[in-house]
């Protein structure tokens, strides 16, 4: 059936004590914003429009970045949720289906549970959880089964109803029609003096239509309103990307070490040690394997692969078959060819490395020089020797070789060896004599000093 999704993103979050809008604070690597988008966008809505006020610009371009096709609309005054909704329904004009309203601050909820609302048949369908009786969420009171009477917002409650503890989510599920002709018939007249949402229930059920709720566990309506909320959401969002990739066949030695972002992306069979994290952008194929204390983003790991330990991969970091990254190496804007290693405390950064091409360590391409970023491009089965700098733009040719320590300036053709070092002067027993003027001076130093 057709669907189209409302985002709820206005409010302040004057809790999160923050200069950023708070629906765009990061959990994952990406705005809550998006997290909330992107469970919504699984149900393939015909609209999603996003709801913007506090922060309207930033919060605007964050929702068109992740989806061009998105509306947004602005609510220059938060008067309550009731109201958001009302400003986005012009944008709704001629769509004929259901409607989800999501909030842009709850960024956990799963795609399989908005599928049940949708599949589920009433006039509204409302999400709730059963939660703690000290929390301040909305009440959902039921008049039997899973149909409901209406929703009375914690600060309105009476005693009696504070101690049910079944909570609105917020989430609600409605036809277009009929969702547009209960939000105009909402008043103002409750204790936050706000257009709730929630009362487009008891106005449902008054007109003979029926409300049902559905329900799912708390973790997935974990609303964000405090640092402490983001923390708490984030670490949600890790256990159950750690659970997924367990799922998906990947193996985690140390599962609660592992940090995933929204869009990781690792294949079967794939090995990732201890603390290891992905930043956003991350694809690593099957069978790849990332040793302990490694550090991904914006980067692509082949088969055979092997990463680590402590290696940083950065944006545009290309590793193909096989290619080996050890140990203090940092890799950035820059292709890898099958089977290149590049095994110790090494830079490679906007270059192109040949199949089967070795780097020595402590190779760096000196791709910068203060005003400009070159580039270094290197051949099929190079060996560059152990502390070369290649000042880019330089090229070494296909099975061309650099002597250790050199500082290479020049292009170097293929099958050529480039050396640019000083050459080594050897003294016979200058060693010995140095030390002993070294030896007399700290004596003289030391007799001068009592
Ligand atoms: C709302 C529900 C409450 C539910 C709770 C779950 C209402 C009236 N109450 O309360 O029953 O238990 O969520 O978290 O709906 N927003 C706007 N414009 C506004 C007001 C809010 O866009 O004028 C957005 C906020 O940015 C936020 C969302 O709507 O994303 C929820 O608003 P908030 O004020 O946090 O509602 P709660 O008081 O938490
Ligand atoms: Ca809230």
């Amino acid at each position: 059936m057709a669907s189209a999704l409302i985002i709820l993103a206005a409010g302040q979050g004057t809790r999160m004590n923050s200069d950023l809008p708070k629906v765009l604070h990061r959990i994952a690597g990406a705005p809550l914003l998006v997290h909330a988008m992107q469970a919504g966008a699984t149900l393939e809505p015909e609209r999603t429009i996003v709801v913007v006020g506090h922060g309207a610009e930033a919060v605007g371009q964050a929702a068109r970045d992740h989806d061009p096709a998105v509306e947004v609309v602005l609510q220059e005054c938060q008067l309550g949720t009731g109201h958001a909704v009302a400003r986005a329904l012009p944008a709704l004009a001629g769509f004929a289906g259901r409607v989800i309203v999501l909030f842009g601050d709850t960024p956990l909820i799963r795609p399989e549970t908005l599928a049940t609302m949708l599949a589920t048949r009433a006039d509204v369908v409302v999400l709730g959880f059963d939660g703690d009786p000290a929390a301040r969420y909305g009440r959902l009171v039921l008049s039997g089964g899973d149909r409901l009477a209406r929703i009375v917002e914690w600060k309105d409650a009476t005693a009696d109803e504070r101690a049910l503890t079944l909570m609105n989510s917020g989430v609600l599920c409605a036809d277009a029609g009929l969702l547009g002709d209960l939000v105009a018939g909402l008043g103002d007249d409750n204790a936050a003096g706000e257009f709730y949402l929630t009362d487009i229930v008891a106005a449902a059920v008054a007109r003979g239509g029926v409300a049902r709720v559905v329900t799912c566990p708390e973790a997935e309506t974990l609303g964000v309103n405090s640092r402490a909320d983001l923390a708490a959401a984030e670490a949600a969002f890790q256990a159950r990307a750690r659970a997924g990739a367990l799922d998906d066949g990947v193996t985690l030695t140390a599962p609660d070490t592992v940090f995933f972002s929204l869009d990781t992306v690792i294949g079967r069979d794939a090995v990732i040690g201890p603390n290891v994290i992905f930043g956003p952008g991350v694809t690593v194929e099957s069978g790849a394997e990332i040793l302990p204390f490694c550090h991904l983003e914006g980067c692509h790991v082949s088969q055979g692969a092997r990463v680590g330990p402590f290696a940083r991969l950065r944006p545009g970091a290309e590793l193909g078959g096989d290619v080996h990254v050890g140990n203090f190496v940092e890799i950035k804007n820059a292709v890898l060819d099958q089977g290149v290693k590049v095994g110790h405390l090494s830079y490679l950064g906007d270059a192109h490395v040949g199949e089967h091409s070795n780097i020595g360590a402590g190779t760096v391409t000196c791709n910068y020089d203060g005003v400009s970023k070159h580039r270094t491009e290197i051949g099929a089965r190079v060996f560059i020797g152990s502390d070369t700098m290649l000042v880019a733009p330089v090229t070494i040719g296909d099975g061309a070789m650099t002597g250790s320590g050199s500082v290479i300036t020049e292009d170097v053709p293929g099958d050529a060896l480039a050396i640019g070092r000083a050459r080594q002067v050897t003294k016979p027993g200058a060693a010995r004599r140095l030390f002993d003027i070294f030896k007399k001076a700290r004596e003289l130093r030391q007799k001068e000093s009592h």
